[in-house]
């Protein structure tokens, strides 16, 4: 399956159902990622990769005088991040439908590009960044996170990949998009790519925090499962997966720590 299939198939319908939970998953992350981006007042902003739009309305609110445009190629989640967007609070929030690798954006448009999670996807990175570059005016920034390679150690790739081996997968090469989402991982290859893309002032930090599956346990092995639409998994699998996440319920639900770089680069000005 594409990557446009699959976030026009399950797993985008599955994000565009359940925002509030991948927000809470990503939400450690999105200080960091709005520290890179330094969004002022009069800013115009292109969020890649928008999905369901959390941090297109993020943007928003950091630019009152300036736009934010929200591009997509996933309608399910369009839709989604449509709905939650109401126009008379968000007036200067657009959405596009297109795939930001040719999208034809206006030219030395935005002041800031950001992206939670959605530049992994890219067929060609190069050919990709070089037509993001294009779109920021010169000086302009761009700012996003991606995973950080999966460590065999690490607590959230650990507990997910034993949580997949027990209904019989393999978590990292499933699917397209498991495979994509390790692309950028490489922080060598991140610098490689951004500047063949023509990016100047590139760097890649590290930066760690829990990511939240569910209220407990048992929650969050119930969201594991729904990823898989069809999934007959038996209570005594269940129970096995609940096991392995009992050790990281906390008041504040499951917990699970996993790293993403956080990037940010310049159009030279
Ligand atoms: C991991 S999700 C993140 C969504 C959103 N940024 C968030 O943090 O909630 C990745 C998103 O990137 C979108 N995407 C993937 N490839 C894309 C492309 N070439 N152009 C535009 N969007 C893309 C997917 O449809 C999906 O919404």
């Amino acid at each position: 399956m594409s990557v446009t299939d699959a976030w026009n198939g399950p797993i985008g319908r599955h994000w565009a159902d359940h925002p509030d939970r991948y927000n809470a998953m990503l939400a450690g992350f999105d200080a960091p990622l709005f520290d890179a981006a330094v969004i002022a007042a009069a800013d115009r902003v292109l969020d890649i990769g928008c999905g369901s739009g959390h941090t297109t309305r993020t943007a928003a609110r950091r630019a009152p005088r300036g736009r934010v445009t929200g591009v997509d190629i996933s309608e399910p989640l369009l839709e989604r991040a449509r709905s939650l967007t109401p126009a008379e609070e968000y007036p200067s929030v657009s959405y596009e439908s297109g795939d930001a690798q040719t999208h034809p954006f206006e030219p030395g448009g935005y002041d800031v590009a950001i992206s939670r999670g959605g530049v992994m996807f890219f067929a060609d990175h190069i050919a990709a960044f070089t037509h993001v570059a294009g779109a920021l005016r010169p000086g302009g920034r761009l700012a996003f996170i991606c995973p950080q390679p999966a460590r065999a150690d690490g607590e959230e790739s650990k507990a997910l990949g034993l949580l997949a081996s027990l209904l019989g997968r393999d978590h990292a090469s499933e699917n397209t998009v498991a495979t994509a989402m390790a692309s950028l991982s490489d922080p060598k290859r991140l610098h490689e790519v951004l500047g063949a893309a023509g990016f100047t002032e590139i760097s890649a930090a590290a930066v760690d925090a829990a990511t939240r599956w569910g209220r407990d346990a048992a929650d969050a092995v119930e969201f594991f499962v729904s990823r898989t639409p069809g999934l007959a998994v038996s209570a005594a699998t269940r129970a096995a997966m609940t096991e392995v996440l009992l050790p990281h319920e906390t008041p504040d639900g499951v917990l699970l720590r996993a790293g993403v770089w956080v990037v940010s680069a310049r159009r030279p000005g």
